[in-house]
């Protein structure tokens, strides 16, 4: 299939499996907007497991090696073992990886890995109760999440660390959380980004990749790291060695945009194709799906999204003013691509 505009080519596949959380992140999900009466998607109209297996067989026959399972929170979802045993299965995927809160991994971690799924990336932004309590939004405590993580580890997945970096609010704590997790984990630090439509961004809160590499050294410098060859082209985290050997990830979608490479699609909940984390509309694949649409219709209407794909929301935000910025038509929430 051939590459988009930009001649970037299709090879990652998101995929949100469900619109609800059972976290409410202030940078994500902030309580305010998504209270006791925030109508959430019905079921009726999430893809079922069948359709998203029929959807992800189809996108790797358009060159998708790599399938990431989102939310929301994708343990929400009933029976997800299931899912993940029938995307593992589909030949030609190279790699299953779930991005989760941890909070069910105690509970799902076994019967996740038994499916098939090689890895999860767990979301923690702070080991101070206080500060992670008041970032998820709902007190929940850190503990919790060390919980899922070391259940993850004893089910034999590979884990990963996402936390999110806000100044003023989680960035006093970014070396106790690196110290705590470095030899357990790959932890990766992302600079907070303007997803959404409902956090409040603005560049000041951003803690540029270069400054959190100096916070987490020893002699405040970061001149102990060393930076490591991307392993393959259009990798997110710019990746980064100890003196001991720990990796660290530094994820710069503000500082330093890694549009050029991008060569992700998002799958929303009710099968939205959206092209860009950004993107403010996207193409409706269920439609299509459920009035009976062969997989050759399937693939021709996806090609034809993706090479006419010119996202590079990212590299343009940088050329923006924040008025500029604050006109932009809405965006698609994270809670509905899963980021
Ligand atoms: P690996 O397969 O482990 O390398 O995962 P990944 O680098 O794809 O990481 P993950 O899916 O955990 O992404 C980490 C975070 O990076 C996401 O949650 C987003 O916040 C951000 N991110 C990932 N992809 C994109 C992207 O295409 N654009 C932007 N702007 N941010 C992204
Ligand atoms: N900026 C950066 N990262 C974000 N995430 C969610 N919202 C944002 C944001 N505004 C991250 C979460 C999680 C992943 C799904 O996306 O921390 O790791
Ligand atoms: Fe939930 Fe993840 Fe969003 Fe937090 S970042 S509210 S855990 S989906
Ligand atoms: Fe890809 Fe859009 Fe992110 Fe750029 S901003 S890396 S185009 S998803």
């Amino acid at each position: 299939m051939p590459s988009d505009r930009l001649n970037r080519p299709l090879r990652d596949l998101r995929i949100s499996v469900t619109d609800r959380c059972n976290l409410r992140c202030t940078y994500c999900m902030p309580a305010e907007v998504f209270g006791p009466d925030h109508a959430f998607l019905p079921r009726e109209e999430l893809l079922s497991f069948e359709e998203i297996t029929r959807l992800s067989r189809v996108f790797v026959e358009l060159g998708v090696r790599k399938l990431r399972v989102t939310g929301g929170e994708p343990l929400l979802r009933r029976d997800l073992p299931e899912l993940i045993a029938a995307l593992s299965r589909l030949p030609g995927v190279q790699d299953v990886a779930l991005t989760t809160n941890g909070l069910l991994l105690p509970r799902l971690a076994r019967d996740l890995k038994g499916a098939g799924l090689g890895r999860v990336t767990v979301s923690l932004d702070s080991l101070d109760p206080q500060v992670f309590g008041r970032m998820n939004g709902l007190g929940v405590w850190p503990e919790r999440v060390l919980d899922g993580i070391e259940a993850a580890l004893q089910a034999g997945l590979g884990v990963k660390v996402n936390t999110v970096v806000q100044r003023g609010v989680n960035d006093a704590g970014l070396r106790d959380l690196w110290l705590a997790l470095r030899e357990r984990a790959v932890v990766r630090f992302i600079e907070f980004m303007d997803v959404g439509n409902h956090n409040g961004w603005n560049l000041d809160a951003v803690v540029p990749s270069r400054e959190v590499l100096a916070r987490l050294s020893a002699d405040g410098t970061g001149a102990e790291f060393r930076p490591v060859t991307p392993s393959y082209r259009g990798e997110v985290a710019a990746r980064h060695l100890d003196p001991q050997g720990h990796e660290v990830g530094l994820i710069s979608s503000v500082t330093a945009p890694f549009c050029g490479d991008c060569s992700r699609a998002r799958l929303s909940a009710v099968g939205v194709l959206y092209t860009c984390l950004f993107a403010g509309s996207g193409t409706d694949l269920r439609a299509p799906l459920r009035a009976g649409a062969s997989d050759a219709e399937l693939r021709g209407r996806i090609a034809g999204v993706w090479q006419e794909r010119q996202d590079r929301y990212s590299e343009e935000r940088g050329e923006m003013t924040p008025g500029q910025r604050a006109t932009t038509a809405s965006k698609v929430e994270m809670s509905h691509i899963g980021g």
